[in-house]
């Protein structure tokens, strides 16, 4: 079943009814100002960090569910209702909401009144900007009372949802003219406030919440709404909200246009007053000038779009399959850039104050959208560089306001090292930019000690060579990529949580999942060495990439497929002698990514496996089969029920490693349908069962031993977005960036006809049409660029200019 529609010509997609199985949410803001929104309007908004800046209040997993957001009112004779369906849930006579790149539009009709919103953060500016139209589309006139109202967070978001005792007291704001302004803290330490304004006068104002709603209400009833009259409340402690009231007359068929604006300011220390007690305002002021006619929201608007234009023509494709086309073209890389600026941070599924940025996760975000913003991308290598410690390992999490390392998480992740070197690999790739090896960075942030990017790239190669276990596998540590495999932590007590509790000594436990991504990383890493002359470091690097390959293939490989590691005892995980858990996803991909096992027809048996054991409808699970009680000895992965999460739930980061496997061993056919089972466009008729949005890769779908089997949980947040547009850009369209040029190498289903890709690369652009005329999965055959037959099937750089590249399969 549907609940809307896709748009592609717009990029959005169009929510036809409110009652969605889930709350379908976008994100607005892709600098520093960031707010998610949600169908209905629910959700919050942020500076930079939802943990330390949280803006707005949003209380998670509330009943009813996505409760408190920017809303709006319409008290239109005694009739109270919003647009957005909610708070209010009065029946509409139209309703629509379209989530597009950056921004959403709402639509509510009911009674002859039609409120029509737009909703985005200006490029450049702190600040939401909700502009509201509303329209009379009766034939009598119409004398309407609209409300807004948001609830300030009172900035720290885990100190505002657990510290009453002083949060109660300490609420404060002012108010002038119709703005209203939340200074909570800004008398002591902070110096920052938030606003709320609208750009014409109001009747009244509300800015106590108790007042406001009535302390026994509902966001659905608030009695200043109700009774049709804020009552000019002034917070003192308690919470503090903006509400504004605006009474608007409207002839038959006039329309009227309120803006309103949620904003951030930070003002320097010196220039906290404007007079003793009263803030700084004339920043905050700027903001509301610019937007305060109509004009000055369309202009940021179209800034916006033009922006998203942009960013998006980097990678374009045009094929038969309308669906590939929207997932490559649009929803794909918009979640790539969304994930790149919150990390696993704020979403529907994450709170915003559990976790910062993870290593290993902002490293493989960077990966899917390297191309559309490099600049960016170099100051995130960086900054994730820094958090690395002298020894290679890292801190599994930094806080992006202050970028320092996550403390309470600490390190201890063996696989978290490698990815740094794949990140800043990606990005030379892209941009030739190998200057970024000689910057200096700190380890762990201490500027006094600090050493070249590419020195910590080599301390994260020889991090996994010095912590090597008796089949000369790599040590797991914490945890792999998979946090919930804790091999080493033997947890008894209840709650504790899995990757802090102190590990136990002197375990031998390997991870055959690293050893593959250090084959796998490995040769990336020669490849750059030779690249900038280390002939002797390239050298050093194959003789250790050589024996990892070895050591798999001698104490890594269990017959049909690959192991997933040797536990703390030295006895053997994902093998078909365990009873449970007998064959896991991850190693099959990063082995065969490495190339192992590709000669000897291993790699082959395993994708079998893989197919045979894990593989279902909604897509392919992560271990098979489910473990149906707890193994101390493993960790977090034995205590999910089975099916869900990292306990055999289809885990959807990690199918991308079998299509890019697939293509390894030349079987586009496969590749593809790995790639299109969990791709959200096309799941799209069955969003009744899969449940998040459709436009998004959601972190887990319920895996075959579960209950809801095919259900979606944990959208958009996950490193599932980056990994599949690289899959399908990189490993099936076959289009991927190389130092001496960009590498044409498709492998694709063998009915396909042919395809398009557009790309910029290095200053210049290339239309690449790709004919299968033969019907091939792989093989460039011949290739004509700008006329000219050339050898190989690698573009050279041209720089500039367009250039036109025909190649056939064959
Ligand atoms: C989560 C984490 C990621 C981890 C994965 C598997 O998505 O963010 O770092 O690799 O789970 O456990
Ligand atoms: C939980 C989740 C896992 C995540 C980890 C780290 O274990 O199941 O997906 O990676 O927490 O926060």
């Amino acid at each position: 079943m549907r609940f809307g529609y896709f748009d592609d010509a717009n990029r959005e997609y169009v929510i036809t009814t409110p009652q969605t199985p889930y709350p379908w949410i976008n994100y607005l803001g892709s600098e520093e100002f960031f707010g998610l929104i949600s169908n209905t309007s629910g959700g919050y908004a942020f500076y930079k960090d939802a943990r330390l800046r949280r803006i707005t209040r949003f209380r998670y997993n509330s009943v009813p569910i996505d409760n408190g957001g920017r809303y709006f009112y319409i008290n239109d004779g005694g009739d109270v209702w919003s647009h957005t369906w909610k708070p209010v849930k009065k029946d509409l006579t139209f309703y629509e909401c379209r989530h597009g790149l950056g921004y959403s539009t709402f639509i509510g009709e009911r009674n002859g009144v039609r409120v029509e919103q737009l909703a985005f953060v200006p490029k450049g500016v702190n600040a939401e900007v909700h502009r509201l139209k509303v329209k009379n589309t009766s034939n009598t006139n119409k004398s309407i009372k609209l409300f807004s109202f948001i609830e300030f967070c009172l900035w720290d978001a885990q100190d505002d949802a657990t510290n009453f005792q002083r949060n109660f007291s300490t609420g404060e704001v002012e108010i002038q003219g119709s703005a209203i302004y939340h200074k909570t803290e800004y008398k002591e330490r902070r110096n920052h406030y938030a606003f709320y304004s609208v750009n014409a006068p109001v009747a009244a104002y509300d800015t106590d919440r108790d007042a406001f709603i009535g302390l026994y209400n509902g966001f659905e009833a608030p009695d200043s709404v109700r009774e049709g009259a804020c009552k000019n409340s002034v917070a003192s402690g308690w919470s503090p909200i903006a509400a504004h009231q605006v009474n608007i007359e409207l002839a038959p068929g006039e329309e009227k246009i309120l803006i309103f604006i949620l904003g951030y300011v930070e003002n320097p220390d010196e220039e906290k007053w404007e007079s003793k007690g009263v803030i700084n305002k004339a920043p905050a002021q700027a903001i509301m000038e610019r937007f305060e006619t109509n004009e000055g929201v369309e202009e940021a608007f179209k800034e916006l779009k033009a922006n998203w234009s942009s960013l998006l023509s980097h990678y374009t494709l045009q094929s038969d399959d309308e669906k590939l086309n929207r997932m490559v073209n649009i929803w794909n890389p918009y979640q790539c850039m969304v994930t790149f600026n919150m990390s696993r941070s704020a979403s529907y599924f994450e709170s915003g104050i559990g976790r910062g940025m993870g290593f290993r996760d902002s490293n493989q975000d960077l990966l899917g959208f390297v191309h559309q913003i490099p600049e960016r991308a170099r100051e995130r290598i960086l900054d994730i560089a820094a958090t690395q410690f002298e020894d290679g390992s890292c801190y599994h999490q930094y806080q992006p306001l202050t970028k320092k390392g996550n403390n309470d998480i600490g390190s201890g992740f063996n696989d978290d090292p490698l990815w740094l070197i794949l990140g800043t690999t990606a990005y030379i790739k892209e941009t030739g930019d190998f200057g970024i090896l000689e910057e200096k960075v700190p380890f762990d942030n201490d500027e006094k000690n600090t050493a070249s990017l590419f020195e910590h790239l080599k301390v994260s190669f020889n991090h996994v060579i010095n912590h090597l276990g008796p089949h000369g596998l790599p040590l797991i540590g914490r945890a792999d990529w998979n946090d919930c495999l804790n091999l080493n932590c033997f947890s008894t007590t209840p709650g504790e949580s899995f990757q802090t509790t102190e590990n136990q000594a002197g375990g031998v436990a390997e991870s055959v999942f690293i050893a593959g991504m250090f084959v796998y990383i490995g040769n990336e890493y020669i490849t750059l060495c030779k690249e900038i002359g280390y002939e002797e470091e390239a050298n050093r690097a194959q003789v250790e990439v050589d024996k990892m390959k070895k050591a798999v293939i001698e104490h890594g490989y269990d017959g049909e497929w690959f192991l997933r590691a040797y536990d703390f005892y030295g006895n053997k995980i994902g093998s078909n002698e365990n009873e449970e858990g007998k064959i896991f996803i991850e190693p099959q991909g990063f082995c065969i990514m490495g190339g192992i096992g590709v000669e000897e027809g291993l790699a082959e048996k395993a994708l079998h496996s893989v197919a045979e054991r894990l593989d279902t409808a909604y897509g392919i699970v992560l271990n098979n089969p489910a473990f149906t009680k707890y193994y101390v000895e493993m960790g977090e992965i034995s205590t999910y029920p089975q099916g869900y999460k990292e306990n055999a739930g289809i885990f959807c980061h990690n199918n991308p490693w079998i299509a890019c496997a697939e293509t390894v061993i030349g079987r586009g056919d496969r590749a593809f349908e790995v790639y299109k089972k969990i791709a959200p466009a096309y799941l799209e008729d069955i969003s009744d069962i899969h449940k998040t949005e459709p436009y998004v890769y959601s972190q887990m779908i319920a895996g075959k031993d579960a209950v809801r089997h095919g259900e979606a949980k944990n959208s958009w947040l996950t490193g599932t977005a980056a990994w599949n547009f690289i899959t399908i850009s990189q490993w099936i369209l076959g289009i991927k960036p190389d130092y001496k040029g960009l590498k044409v190498d498709p492998c694709i289903p063998a009915d396909w006809k042919g395809y398009t890709v557009t790309r910029e690369f290095k200053g210049a652009l290339y239309e690449i049409t790709i004919s299968n005329p033969h019907h091939v999965c792989r093989g460039v055959k011949e290739m004509l660029v700008d006329g000219k037959k050339i050898e190989g099937n690698t573009i050279p750089n041209f720089t500039e200019g367009t250039h036109k590249v025909e190649v056939t399969l064959g």
